[in-house]
């Protein structure tokens, strides 16, 4: 089996729960408060994986690192920063819709230095995977030495930014979301046929596999032999907070073993379950949970 290293970012997540966001200037009552587990990286990594990553000398940290233990994570690498744990505030509306207002604490001190003392981790491991809510150097330096160990790599865009060419290049498989896409090739992204010709300018860039995840429609996986859409599944969604991190822990839980479009088709019911339970962690499934699944395909494009 291969092995995984995560390289990002570990959030407490402060979620409310309410009918309707505030609008600027508004105060409302929210109908639920709720404290879990959260940050892109970690909501990537699932068991049997290895976490690099910054917590606070805090609390926070304390049960973030407890809670990864938990589920199977090798949290051995994980260093206290100097800064407090990183928390992302979620609102989440009626409807699942969430915002997210990230403050990085201890996920900015995520440095190069810090990548160079864990080399033997990237060196012994097979895949990394990386996402942007750790500063972008080092998520260029850690795709540039996984790839000078010859290491597949795999970069979420999240949250959406601009990127330099040297990232791309290093980046083996790029699974971006319509806007993330848009952004990056600086094309527009609204309808399939867009949606292929900025995929077509990643791949023309260097990278070989490209998914772009398009919600509750499903994802299409892009490469220079093939273009697979794979649909979503019908789903009540309740919150929608991790969708896209439990699809790539699932993804790349299956690219262990089997190829990217069986991997895609386990990834698309781990977040259809995970978009119908609250919270990020917390919402992510079992691995019997994901076997036992048997939802109906949404056939809409
Ligand atoms: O993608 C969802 C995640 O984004 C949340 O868990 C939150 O911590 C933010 O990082």
């Amino acid at each position: 089996m291969k092995k995984v290293v995560v390289v990002g970012s570990i959030n407490m997540d402060l979620v409310t729960r309410c009918k309707r966001a505030p609008k600027g200037g508004e105060t409302l009552f929210g109908e639920e408060f709720f404290q879990v587990p959260g940050g892109k990286g970690a909501n990537q990594a699932g068991t049997e994986v290895t976490m690099l990553g910054k917590v606070g000398k805090d609390s926070f940290g304390k049960d973030l690192i407890n809670s990864m233990k938990e589920s199977g994570v090798d949290t051995r690498y994980i260093e206290e920063g100097e800064k407090s744990t990183g928390i992302a505030k979620i609102i989440v509306e009626e409807n699942g819709q969430n915002r997210i207002l990230v403050v990085a604490g201890a996920n900015s001190e995520v440095d190069k230095a810090y990548i160079d003392r864990h080399l033997d981790v990237i060196k012994e491991c097979d895949i990394v995977v990386a996402q942007l809510e750790i500063p972008v150097e080092t998520v260029a330096y850690a795709l540039a030495k996984a790839k000078e160990f010859g290491k597949m790599t795999i970069l979420n865009p999240a949250p959406a930014r601009e990127l330099d060419d040297e990232i791309i290049k290093n980046s083996d498989l790029i699974i971006p979301n319509e806007s993330e896409l848009a952004l990056i090739t600086g094309m527009p992204t609204e309808t399939e046929k867009e949606i292929k010709k900025a995929g077509e300018k990643l791949l023309d860039m260097g990278v070989s596999n490209l998914i772009v995840t398009l919600g509750s429609k499903g994802s299409l996986l892009l490469n220079r032999e093939t273009c697979e859409f794979h649909s979503a599944y019908k789903v009540k969604a309740i919150d929608t907070t991790a969708a896209g991190d439990s699809f790539i822990g699932g993804l790349v839980r299956e690219l262990k073993d089997n190829n990217v479009g069986e991997a895609i088709e386990f990834a698309t019911k781990v977040s259809a379950i995970a978009v119908t339970r609250k919270g990020a962690q917390t919402s992510i499934p079992t691995i019997e949970e994901v076997e036992n699944f048997e939802g109906v395909k949404n056939e809409e494009k």
